[in-house]
């Protein structure tokens, strides 16, 4: 046994972030998805929907989401490239300054402060700290990089590379504004042009935070997680890169029969269907790397993660550009099938491929065993479960709710008008709400899993910093 020469603290330091903002996001998620059937719920302006739905997704997909990310990026980093990280204080610099960012994201939004541009609500002094953050984390990507030990680069590298610059690029370019005070900013861009920038940035953030850095962990940790090599080296890279460059090119697919120039959604519809090749790449990849090894689905209890999670990955990626097509998209577009396809790929194929990379690195990094492997299986099943309740319902609901916006009579008049349409979704959203309970035990149960694997480690003989 020796010393380990890595950064470990901040590792674990992103990894209890995450776990906090999830439980955070979900309790909040749940909040609402109760006020979509309980109106009363809306308590005060603080808890209205339209100031918690924002609360929600900043909370999972800024919180959770990037906290995990940057959890594994450290882990993966330094573990790839056989190097410490450059900089160890400026990455726990840069934990409190992400942790302080989400909380006074969590407030501002509370309090009704919001650009009301969908994943860009936060207001320009945050935008700036935001910013000054993901230098930070660049700076020792970068750094580590430039003095890696290992000459190679393993893909979930290039998936690391390429969130840091993109996101960089994403978030600057869609956040120039005008300030009008503190508290208060307007968008550089007006009319089409705005909308056409939002919806670039809108697509891309969704999908190089809850896709490019997921794959990342997805290739490093089913391998070694597994001990078989993966099954092509050269699939996964050119998946990579006709990934990355299809990727950019698709955000009009959110701005179907818009007055974004026809042109423009063309595009956007050929590149999202030319986008399942890269995405069923890595899914295939995936698959062919348990060839022959299928038996590890039950006696490894981390494979049934990563196979279920990259499984919802190549459903979502079918499912979102056959949802852009024009015809299919006049019928979908506002409904709540949208909304169960968000939540395929976030409490699938995100919260899966998350949750199996913790339980392989917390211990790692722990120097212990993981507290109970019969937990992590409950938690599997009871956050599969929660999941499929909650997406099947909104799938059949988005589905009654297009038909009934869309019905008319004899006269041209419509059917029914919207107050109709909502309330007869009230029992899809009752079914949603206990879907959401099912999936939120089987995250405490996670989360309990992981915090008495770092207490019992502190128990343990061994030094929870040195490695095996
Ligand atoms: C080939 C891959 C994908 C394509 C082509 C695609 C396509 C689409 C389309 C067309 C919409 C808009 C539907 C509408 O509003 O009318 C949409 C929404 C969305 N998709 Fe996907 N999708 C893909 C994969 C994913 C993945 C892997 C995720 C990860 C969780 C994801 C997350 C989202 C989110 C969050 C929205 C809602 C955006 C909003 O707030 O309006 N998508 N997708
Ligand atoms: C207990 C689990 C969850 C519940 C009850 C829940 C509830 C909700 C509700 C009620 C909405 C608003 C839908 C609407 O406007 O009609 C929503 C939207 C959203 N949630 Fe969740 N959620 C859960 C889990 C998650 C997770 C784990 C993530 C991400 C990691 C997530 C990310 C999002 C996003 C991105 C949206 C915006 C979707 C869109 O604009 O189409 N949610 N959620």
């Amino acid at each position: 046994m020796k010393e380990s020469p890595y950064e470990y603290q901040v590792v674990r330091g992103f990894t209890f972030s995450a776990l906090f903002w999830l439980i955070v996001g979900l309790i909040v998620g749940l909040w609402i998805a109760f006020e979509m059937f309980y109106p009363a719920l809306n308590l005060t302006p603080w808890l209205s929907f339209g100031r918690l739905r924002v609360v929600h997704t900043n909370g999972l997909g800024l919180g959770f989401g990037l906290a995990g990310i940057f959890a594994c990026s450290y882990y993966i980093l330094q573990k790839l490239t056989r190097t410490p990280l450059v900089f160890p204080r400026l990455a726990r610099a840069h934990l409190y300054l992400f942790n302080a960012i989400i909380v006074m994201a969590a407030l501002t939004l509370m309090a009704g402060m919001n650009t009301t541009k969908e994943y860009a609500e936060l207001e320009w002094p945050l935008d700036i700290a935001v910013v000054v953050m993901w230098v930070m984390f660049a700076v020792n990507v970068f750094a580590t990089l430039i003095k890696r030990r290992e000459k190679q680069l393993y893909v979930s590298l290039w998936y690391i590379i390429a969130m840091t610059v993109t996101i960089a690029v994403l978030y600057i370019v869609n956040n120039l504004e005008v300030p009008v005070n503190l508290f208060k900013s307007y968008s550089l861009y007006a009319g089409v042009n705005d909308a056409n920038v939002e919806w670039w940035y809108g697509h891309n953030i969704v999908g190089f935070i809850f896709t490019i850095p997921i794959l990342a962990m997805f290739y490093y940790f089913l391998p070694v997680s597994t001990g078989l090599p993966l099954f092509s080296h050269r699939l996964s890279i050119i998946s990579f890169w006709s990934l990355i460059f299809a990727y950019l090119w698709t955000g009009a697919h959110h701005l179907m029969l818009s007055p974004v120039p026809e042109w423009i959604q063309t595009v956007a519809i050929a590149f999202s269907i030319f986008l399942i090749a890269p995405s069923w790449g890595s899914v295939v990849n995936g698959y062919y790397t348990l060839q022959g090894n299928w038996e590890q689905i039950r006696s490894n209890y981390l494979v049934k993660f990563f196979i279920l999670g990259i499984t919802f990955y190549g459903l979502q990626t079918f499912q979102g550009p056959t949802q852009g097509l024009r015809t299919l998209n006049s019928f979908f577009h506002f409904t709540d099938w949208v909304v169960g396809h968000v939540h395929m790929g976030t409490m699938g194929w995100v919260t899966l491929t998350i949750s199996a990379s913790f339980y392989y690195m917390i211990p790692k990094i722990s120097n212990n065993q993981l507290h109970s492997i019969r937990i992590a299986n409950v938690h599997f099943w009871l956050i599969l479960v929660g999941q499929l309740i909650w997406t099947v319902t909104m799938w059949i609901g988005g589905i009654q709710q297009g038909a009934m916006w869309k019905a008319t009579e004899p006269d041209g008049s419509l059917t029914y008008n919207f107050l109709d349409a909502l309330a007869s979704l009230y029992p899809y959203y009752k079914l949603r709400f206990a879907g959401g309970v099912v999936y939120f035990v089987g995250i405490v149960l996670f989360v309990w899993n992981i915090i008495m694997t770092i207490r019992t480690a502190k128990n343990q003989p061994l030094n929870a910093n040195k490695e095996v």
